[in-house]
């Protein structure tokens, strides 16, 4: 899997778009995450990103994963 290097919780804008097919915010994968989401499966059935052309699904899944090993960055 390629390496990402993501700016995430106070480090970026909680509307910008993760998901351009599904219109989802980065704001609402950490909101999804806060609520008790574990996985990027948890997060794709409560937000519907990555329900498109799934062309997202590498990255947000990386990014989800961080955000449950660093909770503490969450915002
Ligand atoms: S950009 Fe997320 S499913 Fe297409």
């Amino acid at each position: 899997m390629k390496k990402l290097v993501i700016k995430k919780g106070k480090y970026m804008k909680r509307d910008k778009i993760a998901c351009n097919c599904e219109n989802v915010t980065y704001g609402q994968i950490i909101d999804a995450v806060n609520s008790g989401a574990k996985t990027f499966e948890e997060v794709s059935e409560i937000t519907g990103c990555s329900t498109g052309c799934g062309g997202c699904r590498e990255f947000i899944e990386v990014f989800v994963r961080d955000l449950v090993m660093f909770p503490e960055d969450n915002m």
